[in-house]
C-alpha cells in the first residue's frame, strides 16, 4: 500500500525529484471538499480511516516539533490521542508526521489517508503544520462520525510571500487581539504578517533607547471623527493611544513563529513619521513643537536626512532587528510630502553636495543609507512603491499598492514584488454596496473582486513574473476602532485572498470557491469571529446595447434564488425569478432580493434606469478617466442609472484627476435635441470640485462638429451632487455630440488639498 500511494504522489504532482510511471486511480466516489486555499491536487481513495480511541499521533524520535501540531488536531477529536515515538513510519491506526527530505518544495507536504494510517510528510515543518491545517479542515468539514475519507493531497504554494497586514497606529490593538489575527491567517496558509507599527497618529512599538517615542508619541489628544472629507472637521477631544512593550513584542513573534508565519515590522520613513517628530522635534527639517496627528491623511512634517536622523533611525532599527528575526524591515517610503525639504536650506545643499537631482532623488539618498545599513545587519529592506521614485535602492523588495505599475516596474528592473494594488487587497474599502455599512475610508472592493485577482500582471514576460514573490491584503484602521472592525473587515476578503496566493491560477473558480466558504463563515461565526457575510447581496452590470441596457443580476450564494420587480414594489419568494440578462428599453425601478432555502437572505437591490435619448447608446472617451474610478467605463455615463448621491466610488461615477472631461456619444441616429443636463459630485473636503466650464458640440458624420451649447458654471453650489442643464442652439439636430468639461485646476490656498490637481466626476449625461 505505502509504495503504491508513494508512487501515485510522485508521478501525478512532481513534488518530489523522483519520477515513477503514470498510474491511474478509480475513485471510489466523488467527493466534494471544503479546504480553502484549494490544494493543488486531491486523490479520492476509496474507504476512510477511521479514529477511535486507540488511534495516536505517531513521529520519529528526530522529528521533535510536532507538539503543536498534535495540540492543533486534538481540538478537533471528541477525545485526545497520544503521541508516540516511532522506529517505523508510517504507524498503523496513527496520524503520522514526518520530515521527508525526498520532496522538493519548501512548503508543500503530501497529506495521505488511507484506510490504516493517515500520513503528512514534507520537506520541512512549515509544510507539515499547512498539511495539518489542511486536516484540520477535513476533519471539520468533510468528515463525519470520525471516519476521515481516504484520500492523497498532494500540495505546494504558489507564493512565497502570503501576507495580511495590520495597522495598529491608527487605531491600536491589544496583543490578545493581534495573536486572534495571527492565529486565523495561519488557518488560510498566510505566512507573513506586516504589522504596521509607526504612523503620524501614533508611535506603537516600544525603542529603550528613545523612551519619548511611545511616552509622547503613543498617544494623542484627540482623534476625528466621521470622515477625513468632513467640512468643518470633527473631534472627539479624549486622549486615546497604546503601544507594545518589547517583552509583548517577543511573545508574539515567538507566537507568530509557532504558526509559522514571519512577522514583517514596518518603521515608516521619511514620512508618517509625526509621531516620532512629537518626541523628538529635533529630527525634523523645522523647529516644530510638533503633535501626534489627530486628524486621518498625511502630515508635511517628516524626518529631515540630517545624520542626527540617521543615528536615531539606525538606533531603533538595531533594537527592532534585535525583536524580529524574520528577512525582512518595511522602512515604509509611502506617502512622504517633499515641501519641507524643499523649503529646508539644508537640504538644498545636501542635494546639491551629492549631486541629486531634486527631492525625490533625496528620498532616495535617505533610503539607501537606511538599505546599506539594514543590509549590514544580515537583513532586507521593503517599501511601498514610492521608493521606486528618484531610483530603487540596489536590494529593496517593493511592495505595490498605488495600483500594479511599481510591482511591475520593479520587476521589470529585476526587484522582488509584494503586490498589494487597492482595488484588490485593500480591505478598509466597502466589501458592500448596502447603505448600512459601517463607515469605511471608501472605494468598493467586494469578495468576488479580491478572488479575482491574479497577482502576475500580464505585462511580464515569464522571466520578470518570477519577482513576483506574492500579495498581501491590507487592513487600514482609520475608520476601524475595534477587533470586531477589523474581523468583520477581513473576513471573508482574507479568505478570498489566500486562495489567490496559494492555488495555482488554473484550479481557481469563483463559484466553487463560495461552495466551499459557506461552511468556512458558519464555523468562524460559531468561534466568535465576527465575519461578514454579503454572499446574498446582489451584484448588477449593466451594458448598454445600442438600443437598450442589459441587465445582469447574480449574488455569490450557490443555490439560491433572486426575485425581482421593475415597479418598485420589493420582493419576496412570490414574485419573478430572475434566471437571465434581459434589456431594458423604458425607464424601471428595479428591486431585487435573494432567497436561500424559503428564506430573505440578503438585502434589497435598488436600481432606478430613467430612459432619456442617450440611454443605452454608445460613448466613447477622448480623455480616460482614473483608473480607479472607472468601474463602469465609458457607457455608464449614458445608461440611464444615476451615480450615487452620496458615494463617489460606485460604478457608475467616472473620476478625471486633473483632466478635462472629452467625450463623443454616439445616438445611433440622427435626433432633435433640447437640452443636455449633466451631473457633478462635489465635496471639496475630498478634492472633488464641480467644473468651470461646459461645452456641447453637435455633429452628423462624428467627425466635423460645430458648436451646439456652452456654459460656464459661477455656483457655489454646496449640494454633494451638482445637476447643471445646458440648454442646446435652436434646431440642433444630431447623431453625434462632442462634450467637454473644464476640470477646476489646481485647488486654492486655504483649501484641503491646496495645491494639488482638483478630481471631476461625472454621471449621468442626460440628453432630452
Ligand atoms: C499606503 O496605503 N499608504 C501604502
Amino acid at each position: 500500500m505505502k509504495n503504491i500511494i508513494f508512487f501515485i504522489v510522485m508521478s501525478v504532482i512532481g513534488l518530489s525529484c523522483n519520477s515513477g510511471k503514470k498510474i491511474s486511480v478509480s475513485s471510489s466516489e466523488n467527493r466534494f471538499y471544503h479546504i480553502i486555499p484549494k490544494p493543488v491536487s486531491i486523490i479520492d481513495l476509496k474507504g476512510y480511516f477511521e479514529v477511535n480511541k486507540f488511534t495516536n499521533f505517531a513521529y520519529k524520535e528526530e522529528n521533535t516539533e510536532v507538539a503543536t501540531f498534535m495540540e492543533l488536531l486534538n481540538t478537533k477529536f471528541s477525545f485526545p490521542l497520544k503521541g508516540i515515538i516511532v522506529k517505523e513510519s508510517p504507524e498503523e491506526n496513527a496520524i503520522n508526521f514526518a520530515i521527508d527530505s525526498t520532496i522538493n518544495k519548501e512548503e508543500g507536504y503530501i497529506l495521505e489517508v488511507t484506510n490504516s494510517f493517515i500520513n503528512i510528510r514534507a520537506k520541512t515543518y512549515s509544510g507539515i503544520f499547512y498539511g495539518v491545517q489542511t486536516l484540520m479542515q477535513i476533519l471539520e468539514f468533510d468528515t463525519r462520525d470520525n471516519k476521515i475519507p481516504a484520500l492523497i493531497i498532494t500540495d505546494f504554494p504558489r507564493f512565497k510571500y502570503r501576507g495580511l497586514h495590520l495597522d495598529v497606529c491608527r487605531h491600536f490593538f491589544p496583543p490578545e487581539f493581534v495573536k486572534k489575527y495571527i492565529d486565523l491567517m495561519s488557518r488560510y496558509k498566510f505566512n507573513r504578517f506586516h504589522w504596521h507599527l509607526t504612523e503620524d497618529q501614533g508611535w506603537r512599538i516600544e525603542i529603550k533607547k528613545y523612551p519619548k517615542l511611545t511616552e509622547i508619541g503613543a498617544y494623542r489628544d484627540s482623534t476625528m471623527i466621521g470622515r477625513y472629507s468632513d467640512v468643518p472637521r470633527r473631534f472627539d477631544k479624549t486622549r486615546y493611544g497604546g503601544y507594545y512593550t518589547q517583552e509583548e513584542i517577543k511573545d508574539i513573534v515567538r507566537y507568530a513563529a509557532k504558526k509559522h508565519i514571519t512577522i514583517v515590522p514596518e518603521i515608516e520613513m521619511p514620512g508618517h513619521s509625526r509621531a516620532a517628530l512629537a518626541a523628538y522635534p529635533e529630527l525634523a527639517c523645522t523647529e516644530g513643537p510638533f503633535s501626534v496627528m489627530p486628524i486621518w491623511g498625511v502630515s508635511e512634517d517628516i524626518y529631515c536626512p540630517t545624520e542626527k536622523t540617521f543615528k536615531f533611525l539606525e538606533d531603533v532599527l538595531s533594537e527592532v532587528m534585535e525583536l524580529f528575526p524574520g528577512e525582512y524591515i518595511h522602512i515604509g517610503g509611502d506617502e512622504a510630502p517633499k515641501a519641507r525639504w524643499k523649503e529646508s536650506k539644508y537640504c538644498q545643499e545636501l542635494i546639491k553636495k551629492e549631486g541629486l537631482k531634486d527631492e525625490h532623488e533625496l528620498q532616495s539618498y535617505f533610503i539607501r543609507r537606511i538599505e546599506k545599513f539594514v543590509n549590514s545587519k544580515g537583513k532586507k529592506i521593503i517599501g511601498w512603491d514610492e521608493i521606486l521614485e528618484g531610483g530603487l535602492a540596489p536590494n529593496a523588495t517593493v511592495m505595490s499598492w498605488r495600483g500594479e505599475k511599481g510591482g511591475i516596474e520593479a520587476a521589470k528592473q529585476h526587484h522582488e514584488v509584494v503586490m498589494t494594488p487597492g482595488n484588490y487587497c485593500y480591505f478598509d474599502h466597502y466589501q458592500s454596496l448596502d447603505k448600512d455599512e459601517p463607515l469605511a475610508i471608501g472605494g468598493y472592493t467586494p469578495l468576488e473582486e479580491v478572488y479575482s485577482y491574479n497577482p502576475v500582471p500580464k505585462e511580464l514576460t515569464k522571466e520578470e513574473a518570477k519577482y513576483i514573490i506574492g500579495a498581501q491584503g491590507n487592513m487600514w484602521t482609520e475608520y476601524i476602532p475595534t477587533p470586531e472592525l477589523v474581523e468583520y473587515m477581513v473576513y471573508p476578503r482574507a479568505i478570498a485572498l489566500s486562495e489567490v496566493v496559494w492555488t495555482p491560477q488554473k484550479l481557481r473558480n469563483y463559484k466553487d470557491f463560495l461552495k466551499r466558504l459557506i461552511p468556512h463563515i458558519e464555523e468562524l461565526k460559531k468561534e466568535g469571529v465576527n465575519v461578514a457575510n454579503h454572499l446574498g447581496d446582489i451584484s448588477a452590470k449593466f451594458e448598454n446595447t445600442g438600443d437598450g441596457v442589459k441587465m445582469t443580476l447574480w449574488n455569490s450564494m450557490p443555490g439560491s434564488i433572486i426575485y425581482y420587480t421593475l415597479d418598485g414594489k420589493i420582493p419576496d419568494n412570490t414574485f419573478p425569478v430572475y434566471s437571465e440578462p434581459g434589456i431594458i428599453r423604458k425607464s424601471v425601478k428595479i428591486k431585487a432580493v435573494t432567497y436561500y432555502k424559503g428564506k430573505q437572505a440578503g438585502p434589497v437591490f435598488s436600481r432606478e434606469i430613467k430612459m432619456h435619448k442617450a440611454a443605452g447608446k454608445f460613448m466613447k472617451l477622448i480623455n480616460e478617466p482614473s483608473p480607479k474610478y472607472n468601474k463602469g467605463g465609458a457607457n455608464a455615463l449614458i445608461n440611464g442609472i444615476m451615480g450615487s448621491d452620496v458615494r463617489y466610488a460606485d460604478d457608475q461615477w467616472l473620476g478625471f484627476n486633473g483632466k478635462d472631461f472629452e467625450g463623443i456619444i454616439d445616438l445611433g441616429a440622427k435626433m432633435h435635441i433640447n437640452r443636455i443636463k449633466m451631473r457633478f459630485f462635489n465635496n471639496k473636503g475630498a478634492w472633488i470640485y464641480p467644473p468651470g466650464e461646459i461645452e456641447i458640440y453637435a455633429s452628423d458624420d462624428g467627425y466635423s462638429f460645430t458648436i451646439a451649447g456652452a456654459l460656464i458654471i459661477k455656483s457655489k453650489n454646496t449640494s454633494k451632487v451638482m445637476s447643471v442643464p445646458v440648454r442646446l442652439l435652436k434646431n440642433t439636430n444630431a447623431r453625434f455630440l462632442k462634450i467637454k468639461v473644464k476640470n477646476h485646476g489646481i485647488i486654492e490656498e486655504g483649501a484641503q488639498g491646496a495645491g494639488h490637481p482638483a478630481w471631476l466626476f461625472v454621471d449621468e449625461i442626460i440628453v432630452e
